[in-house]
């Protein structure tokens, strides 16, 4: 199971999958970070389609078209902003995580690839937000045979190596 994940340092923006996700806001009508670099990616009709589906709640994941991206999707997912991990966080970035292999699942998606979803400018620590990611993807891959490649792109070597680590640590 577990050589059906990769973790890669890319541009998520550039991998011709079945869905690339997006760690968007509530409104998922755009932002900056990785939501920004997908949206400019993709192209206008992009935000036109996203204005469709009335925002997002935290923890929750909405699918559209990939349009001008290589990928043919965009499952958009918004995780929690962290204020220390009390607030519910750790449920709410699995819940994130959940979704999207819910939704890939749901349209029969075989390969998708994640961003440290919360990891940038909402404040989740890296190293708790990837065990999270991993912890999950193993949790898909066990319940859906027909899932075929889970891909992580951890922006920068230190993330690069976290993720690595981790996943040593949940796999053995
Ligand atoms: N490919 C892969 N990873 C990327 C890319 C990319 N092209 N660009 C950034 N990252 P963030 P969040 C990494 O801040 O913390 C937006 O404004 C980045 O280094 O994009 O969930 C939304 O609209 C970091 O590790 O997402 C929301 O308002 C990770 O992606 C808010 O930011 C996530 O960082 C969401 O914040």
């Amino acid at each position: 199971m577990k050589e059906k994940i990769e973790i890669i340092q890319a541009d998520i923006t550039t991998l011709a999958v079945d869905a690339i996700v997006n760690a968007a806001n509530n409104t998922l009508l755009g932002g900056g970070g990785v939501d920004g670099a997908i949206h400019r990616a993709a192209g206008p009709e992009l935000v036109q389609e996203c204005a469709t589906l009335g925002g997002c709640e935290t923890g929750d994941a909405k699918i559209t078209s990939g349009y001008r991206l290589p990928a043919r999707h965009v499952i958009h997912t918004v995780g929690p902003v962290w204020h220390g991990g009390t607030k519910g966080e750790p449920e709410l970035l699995r819940s994130a995580y959940r979704r999207c292999f819910e939704v890939a699942h749901e349209n029969g998606l075989k390969s998708i690839a994640f961003p440290a979803i919360s990891c940038g400018v909402y404040g989740y620590p890296m190293d708790q937000g990837c065990r999270i990611a991993i912890e999950e993807a193993k949790a898909a891959l066990a319940s859906n045979p027909e899932l075929e490649r889970v891909i992580f792109t951890p922006f920068g070597a230190p993330a690069l190596a976290l993720y690595q680590q981790v996943f040593k640590a949940v796999f053995g």
